[in-house]
């Protein structure tokens, strides 16, 4: 944990699951934290948590799906005078069910906090990280990033956005010293799966216990993978293993699943 020693990091969707995490997991190395979300009770009772000596935690209550909220919060760091280096832009929500049937309103939420808001901040971060010649970012992906997901199809969307920038932006930084890493988890007990659910719906997202891997893991995985500079990590051997033989299954064959999948909604 060296690479965190003395570190600001900013981490979003810091109020519960993996982000909050994230925050425990870098506590006793960094020498700032700057946690956002939503949910500011939550966010003060992680600073509660965490308080220590030398540690100094900011709270910032902000929607990052609302592009004012976020400018106030660039706002807000600018004259905190904290810099940042190293940015966890973790904060996401899924939907699962059918495109057709879905609400607009959550639609949006998804896109502009899974793909806008992260990279808003990255775009805002970045010219300071690249001027000191150090630092990190942390994208927040998904192994839904990798395949198509029926019933998920705009959250596996906005998951491949987030993997492609992350490699993208990756490959324009090498030699400055700056770092990207796309982080890929299979499923964690998290709120994650709560919120995807719809409230009407009857069927719940399927996510089998076998392939969970605990948020510490993930987190331990992921903060690993940027102390070494690796592009990706998809914590989890066994997520690990069939992600890696998925990569491998041509189009056509999981083609045949996604039909597969359509045929339920017109029997159900
Ligand atoms: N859990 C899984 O199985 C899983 C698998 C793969 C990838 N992921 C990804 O992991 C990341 C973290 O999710 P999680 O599993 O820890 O779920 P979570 O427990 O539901 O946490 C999501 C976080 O995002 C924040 N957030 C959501 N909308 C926001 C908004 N409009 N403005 C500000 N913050 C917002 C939430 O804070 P507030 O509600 O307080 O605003 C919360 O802190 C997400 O990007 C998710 O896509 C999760």
């Amino acid at each position: 944990m060296n690479f965190f020693h003395g570190c600001t990091a900013l981490i979003t969707g810091a109020s519960s699951g993996l982000g909050a995490e994230f925050a425990r997991q870098l506590a006793p190395h960094a020498r700032s934290l700057i946690l956002v979300a939503r949910r500011l009770e939550r966010l003060e009772a992680l600073k509660e948590e965490l308080d220590r000596p030398g540690l100094t935690i900011h709270c910032h209550a902000a929607d990052v799906a609302d592009e004012v909220q976020i400018e106030a919060l660039l706002a807000a760091l600018a004259a905190s005078g904290e810099r940042v280096s190293l940015l966890i832009n973790n904060a996401g929500l899924g939907d699962h069910g059918f495109f057709e049937d879905s609400d607009w309103e959550r639609v949006e939420a998804m896109l502009d906090v899974n793909i806008k808001a992260l990279t808003r901040l990255t775009h805002a971060i970045l010219p300071d990280l690249v001027r000191a010649g150090r630092g990190a970012i942390l994208n927040v992906s998904s192994i839904a990033s990798l395949l198509p997901l029926p019933k998920m199809a705009v959250y596996a969307a906005s998951k491949a956005y987030v993997t492609s920038f992350s490699e993208g932006l990756r490959g324009e930084l090498r030699g400055t010293g700056v770092s990207v890493t796309a982080l890929c988890p299979g499923p964690v007990n998290t709120e994650f799966f709560n919120i995807a659910e719809r409230a009407q719906s009857r069927e719940s997202m399927p996510a089998p216990e076998l392939f969970k891997v605990p948020a510490t893991e993930v987190v331990a995985a992921a903060l690993d993978a940027v102390e070494r500079d690796r592009a990706r990590v998809i914590p989890g051997w066994l997520v690990c293993i069939i992600m890696t033989i998925a990569s491998l299954v041509p189009i056509f064959v999981l083609r045949l699943f996604i039909a597969q999948r359509r045929k339920e909604k017109a029997e159900g």
